[in-house]
């Protein structure tokens, strides 16, 4: 085991393996930027002896250089130094830093960013035990600190240490830190946080971090090292919820062995117990618990394990499997809390990928149902979720998933959400319970389907799905297709921007808000146009590539023809047929495609049509050329 402990979560599980006989405390330090947690983490790693020799070299050399004195070591160097190591790595989600004394061991989840605690704390990929939020003597309690207790609230931190830091900056005033515990009290009291300690504090210091010092003598409680070592720490309490592990893969390297792979998340399990796989709700019996360190009589929650089971049962990645007298539930709609992080705002319409235990599935947000302000705690409307911003929302999958409330198990209640384009975490959640409309809702069987009214039609049901700016030529052209195909005697409808705005979404402008869900339903509207068995044209500007996307995933394979009108800013501005453009440039007409607001031009659209090489015509040839292709015409 390496000193300098960047260890990933297998490398704990191997530890906790060695150690078993020693108490462990996990724990997380939050706070604003600058409050001193480098210098906190570097300083508990020190005194806990646990520094490699040359490394102390090293900081006592670089604090030399950057001018700090004596015994004031910069411990922020250290883990700063340890954190550019850890950038050269390339799978490591979140690091733990590892330290012990003699009475325990810790490990504190060491991530760089805001975004990051707040995915682990929230999906439970580091279950913490304590929270030390550090808090600036000078500055008290800022934004960032509320909301930082408020994510503690949402998770349900059980221990709570208040660090009032750099106390040396103000003369180690009893006052100051008195005034601050007040506020820090009334706030907290409305979020209904309990277990509170406060710790006047100077890590650069070093008082009343493992020693109390001779600065604070009017300070009388523990110092945050007597804290950690002592808090305590419900061990038990995962072990007595009910059993849970996801499935992370199936393992079945031969005919006779058919494994399931995951880690318990919560509860026991032993051979011979009654289960239940959700979302499916096939049940069977243990048969064995396999390890590659040989079968075990039974596992608990944090066990790496391989699960084989009596009967032969379709069990694949991303299910959960449950004990069969409180089986996890399955919904494919909820009500959340959903803290957002990321610029781009949240756009309640626009799909994304959310990750719950090891599900994947495809998620929209369906209504915010309001904001809260970490300052206030009061509650706002909102359309949207900018950055930072927390809401109660409520949420929509493409299937049902298997999923506990957050309250009764981190794992498979705690979510986030990944953007479709980019692959960042812009989100993450909580699930607190399963809408209702959701089981009530079932799908109507009908008889007469897609096939037999196309089949009338003789024809294949399509959507010629046209994007571009205002002004490039989209109406134009899907009018003569439409045109074509009518001459032709074929089934069509056209959808057209302006003409759609005036009737079903006459309620919506142009922010993005507005535009997601514009397309959106003009999605759906297609698509039940498809169902009819018609060839849909549609022609908006539908500037993102998310929407599209969406648009594109309600249809099956091949039904979606996506069709790029390209014409450029500079063209479709000289033409301004509806002299928007002029508007838009002399600052009276708002949130402009092309002006102040953002298109995404297609990345490989089905047709690429170049206006400035083609009149409207030819382009509309070539669309009925490519329709003859893909088989929807004859
Ligand atoms: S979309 O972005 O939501 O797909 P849509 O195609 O429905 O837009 O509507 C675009 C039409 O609305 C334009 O052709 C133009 O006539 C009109 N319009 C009015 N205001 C705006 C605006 N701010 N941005 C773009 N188009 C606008």
């Amino acid at each position: 085991m390496s000193h300098s402990s960047d260890m990933i979560a297998e490398d704990i599980e191997q530890y906790l393996k060695s150690h078993e006989h020693k108490g462990l405390l996990r724990f997380i330090t939050c706070g604003s930027v600058d409050d001193g947690k480098s210098t906190l983490i570097g300083r508990l790693l020190f005194e806990s002896k646990l520094l490699f020799e040359d490394q102390l070299a090293a900081i006592e050399a670089d604090s030399k250089k950057y001018g700090t004195q004596g015994n004031e070591m910069d411990f922020a160097l250290l883990v700063d130094g340890l954190a550019a190591e850890r950038e050269q790595g390339i799978t490591i989600d979140v690091a733990y830093r590892f330290f012990s004394t003699n009475k325990r061991k810790f490990i504190v989840a060491d991530t760089p960013g805001h975004e990051q605690y707040t995915r682990n704390m929230v999906t439970g990929a580091s279950t913490t035990d304590a929270a030390i939020l550090m808090v600036d003597a000078r500055y008290g309690i800022l934004t960032q600190t509320r909301r930082h207790s408020f994510l503690m609230s949402l998770i349900g931190m059980r221990h709570l240490v208040v660090a009032i830091n750099k106390m040396d900056l103000v003369d180690y005033s009893k006052q100051r830190f008195e005034e601050i515990v007040e506020e820090y009290k009334v706030f907290a009291k409305q979020l209904g946080l309990e277990e509170i300690t406060f710790i006047p504090m100077s890590a650069l210091k070093g008082d009343n971090v493992i020693e109390h010092g001779h600065h604070m003598p009017w300070y009388h409680g523990p110092t945050l090292m007597a804290y950690l070592e002592t808090v305590e720490v419900d061990d038990e309490r995962l072990q007595r919820n009910p059993f849970r592990m996801p499935v992370q893969w199936v393992n079945r390297p031969n005919l006779d062995f058919r494994g399931f792979t995951g880690m318990v998340s919560s509860g026991t399990v032993k051979p011979g117990d009654a289960i239940r796989v959700q979302p499916s709700g096939k049940s069977s019996r243990v048969a064995r618990i396999y390890t590659y360190d040989g079968d075990l009589e039974m596992a608990v929650a944090g066990q790496s394990i391989t699960l084989l089971l009596d009967d032969e049962i379709d069990i694949s990645r991303g299910d959960v499997i449950s004990g069969v007298e409180r089986p996890s539930q399955t919904a494919d709609q909820f009500e959340t809390s959903l803290v957002w992080m990321h610029e781009q705002p949240l756009l309640p319409g626009r799909p994304y990928l959310m990750k719950l235990g090891t599900q994947t599935v495809s998620a929209t947000v369906t209504d915010v149902k309001y904001q809260v302000n970490v300052n206030t705690l009061e509650h706002t409307a909102a359309k949207q979720l900018d950055l930072n911003a927390i809401g109660i929302c409520t949420l929509s999958l493409d299937r049902a998933v298997a999923f506990d409330p957050y309250q009764e198990c981190q794992d498979t209640g705690g979510f986030i959400l990944i953007d479709r384009m980019t692959n960042n975490t812009v989100g993450a959640g909580m699930l607190h319970f399963a809408l209702r409309r959701s089981q009530n809702i079932h799908m109507q069987h009908v008889d007469i389907d897609k096939q037999a009214r196309a089949l009338s039609k003789g024809q294949q049901p399509a959507v010629l799905w046209f994007t571009g700016l205002s002004g490039a030529g989209k109406s134009t052209i899907a009018n003569l297709v439409e045109k074509k195909l009518h001459a032709a005697g074929q089934h069509t409808y056209l959808l057209d921007g302006d003409n759609v705005r005036h009737g079903l979404n006459r309620d919506l402008g142009f922010t993005d808000a507005d535009r997601v869900e514009n397309i959106r339903r003009v999605g759906e509207m297609a698509k039940i146009m498809v169902d009819a068995g018609l060839i849909v044209l549609t022609a908006f500007i539908s500037p993102f590539r998310s929407e599209r996307q969406l648009a594109r995933d309600l249809m099956e394979d091949g039904e979606f023809i996506e069709i790029f009108v390209d014409t450029p800013l500079d063209v479709a501005e000289e033409r301004d047929p509806k002299g928007l453009y002029r508007k838009a440039r002399r600052g009276e007409l708002k949130n402009f495609t092309g002006i102040d607001s953002a298109y995404e031009a297609p990345e490989s659209p089905d047709l690429h049509l170049r206006t400035t090489e083609m009149s409207s015509d030819e382009a509309a040839d070539a669309i009925i050329g490519l329709l003859r292709e893909r088989h929807v015409i004859a």
